[in-house]
């Protein structure tokens, strides 16, 4: 097994880990439930928050953040994702949820409308609706390649003010091309609509699919994209409450400081997680390399089993460490099908259920890959049994 995520502490995680996890769950159900790791979070983010500790110091610090963890994200955009940008106009949030409520916040008005994927995790929906506006869904089912957005320049009216893209696409794990990309920004730019760019999911990327933000396309296109991140997934800190919204020109960033409450103390990012976010963009990106290296193998252990499960067939994901498998053949909704999992296999799945996902979502469930080989392949063949005498 990987050092990286060896030591899961069962007992740990059934007093900490909630939102639909160890924690929330009857004793004996595996949760492959929200996408949050099982595994620990790296050894430098411990040291790193023990010695800030030490000094017991927990100041306010600075509204947009502190400087170090401006500057290393803005490090990171500029060596990894080669997009130029100015630690200046990095904003740390209190997660990358806060980051997609402020950015709708900042574009949206009452009586706007924004467009989503179909399937796409439930934030956008949610904080499109929070500011009054109607969130327009372009489907993209699971397996979708190389689409050209013409059905979705038709959904662009005088109301639509933003596209919401999620790339890496949780639940369908689609990574988007730089071809898809670039036509997606090419309406953006023609439109003249803002992109809110969630790419909390960009480093869990599996082989041969290669990560492109789109602000790294053209000027043009990053001039209008606001970069929402987060460490919820990379590196399971979503206790911690860190995100990042980065914008790319001094009127985006003022718009965003000004929706975020940040300046009025009201809201802000902790200390200790902008510390311990810097600790992992700075010194953990080898653990992580590990880590994904296991998740592909995750990838297809989880994704191998659901496709010998007779009547439920699933694509590998490109990209999250989520499976989305298709169980339209059950003839079970997705509700009921989790319903019988975690009850009869003692396994927790997340049903595709419209409120988590859209429409599109219904027929399929989502399985988070996160952990270890021994729990992983124990809540597979929990899974294969249950559904082989259904
Ligand atoms: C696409 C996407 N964006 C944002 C989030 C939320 O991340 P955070 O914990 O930083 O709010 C998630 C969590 O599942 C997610 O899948």
């Amino acid at each position: 097994m990987s050092t990286a995520v060896s030591g899961i502490d069962l007992a740990k995680l059934r007093k900490r880990a909630y939102n639909l996890r160890w924690a929330t769950l009857p004793e004996g159900v595996i949760p492959l439930t929200a996408a949050d790791p099982d595994y620990p979070s790296p050894q430098p983010i411990a040291d790193a928050l023990a010695r800030y500790a030490q000094d017991r110091y927990w100041s306010y610090g600075p509204p947009a953040g502190i400087t170090s963890f401006r500057e290393s994200l803005a490090n990171f955009y500029t060596t990894k994702r080669n997009i130029v940008t100015n630690p200046a106009f990095v904003i740390a949030t209190d997660t990358a949820a806060f980051g997609i409520y402020i950015t709708c916040k900042a574009f949206l008005n009452a009586g706007d409308e924004a467009i989503i994927f179909d399937p796409v995790d439930f934030l956008f929906q949610y904080s499109i609706a929070q500011h009054g506006a109607t969130a327009v869904r372009y489907a993209i089912p699971p397996g979708s390649d190389n689409i050209n957005f013409d059905g979705l320049e038709r959904l662009i009216t005088a109301k639509t003010k933003m596209i919401c893209l999620c790339n890496p696409l949780n639940p369908t794990g689609k990574v988007f091309t730089k071809a898809e990309l670039t036509i997606l920004g090419e309406i953006a730019c023609k439109h003249n609509l803002m992109i809110l760019s969630d790419e909390i999911w960009s480093d869990i990327i599996f082989q041969p699919h290669t990560f492109t933000g789109i602000a790294s396309i053209n000027d043009a296109i990053k001039n209008r994209t606001v970069i929402v991140t987060g460490f919820s997934k990379s590196y399971g800190l979503a206790g911690l409450r860190i995100g990042a919204v980065t914008a790319f020109n001094e009127q985006t960033y003022q718009l965003l400081m000004q929706a975020s409450l940040h300046t009025a103390t009201i809201h802000g990012a902790n200390t200790a997680g902008q510390v311990a976010a810097t600790a992992a963009l700075d010194h953990c990106q080898e653990w992580l390399a590990e880590v994904v290296s296991h998740l592909q193998k995750m990838s297809t252990l989880c994704v191998d089993a659901l496709n010998n499960i007779p009547n439920v067939t699933c694509i590998a994901p490109e990209g999250c460490y989520v499976a989305f498998a298709n169980i339209k053949a059950t003839g079970m909704s997705s509700s009921q099908l989790a319903e019988i999992l975690q009850h009869k296999a003692k396994v927790a799945v997340v049903p595709g259920k419209e409120e988590w996902f859209g429409p599109g979502a219904e027929g399929y469930i989502r399985l988070s890959f996160a952990t270890s080989e021994e729990i992983l392949g124990e809540a597979m063949h929990r899974i294969q049994t249950t559904m082989s005498m259904l």
